[in-house]
């Protein structure tokens, strides 16, 4: 697969957008207070670094299966109890901090897709690229749930 000069570009742009992403993960996973709220955290860090590593693949020639980004993390809605932080009045507000940082990002990064999405010419890339738009999409929700579960605003 050869890339226009303005795909590569976008495609650099998530490179760094995905790495940056995998790292804030890692450092909030590492900062949350509640146990559950780490897990989650954890495995959205695990969801960019491979968003990061199909980017880097298509940066390099190599595409990708289009279903094998959304589809995985879809995941199944979890109960609002179940998610329900055991952690005091100060930690949750430090852990609210925290998700809505990251829910910023997510949504920032969907809209980056999106618009990639537009300026591909190749039908696969544009379905790779729509995929983990998706995919950014289905992380957003999945911190909205936890907010919501624990009365955090998002
Ligand atoms: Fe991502």
């Amino acid at each position: 697969m050869t890339w226009t000069q303005k795909e590569k570009n976008f495609l650099k742009d998530l490179q760094s957008e995905e790495k940056l992403c995998a790292e804030k993960y890692h450092k909030a996973a590492e900062a949350a207070c509640d146990g559950t709220l780490k897990q989650i955290l954890q495995k959205i860090e695990k969801a960019e670094q491979g968003h990061c590593d199909t980017v880097t693949g298509m940066l390099a020639g190599t595409m990708p299966a289009p279903q094998s980004q959304g589809k995985a993390q879809a995941g199944r809605a979890r109960s609002a109890k179940s998610l329900k932080a055991k952690t005091t009045r100060a930690q949750k507000q430090s852990d609210a901090y925290l998700l809505a940082d990251l829910l910023a990002t997510e949504k920032y990064v969907a809209g980056v897709y999106n618009t990639a999405v537009f300026e591909f010419n190749d039908p696969a890339a544009r379905q790779v690229l729509a995929g983990i738009q998706q995919a950014e999409q289905n992380h957003g929700r999945e911190l909205a749930e936890y907010m919501q579960a624990n009365g955090m605003s998002c």
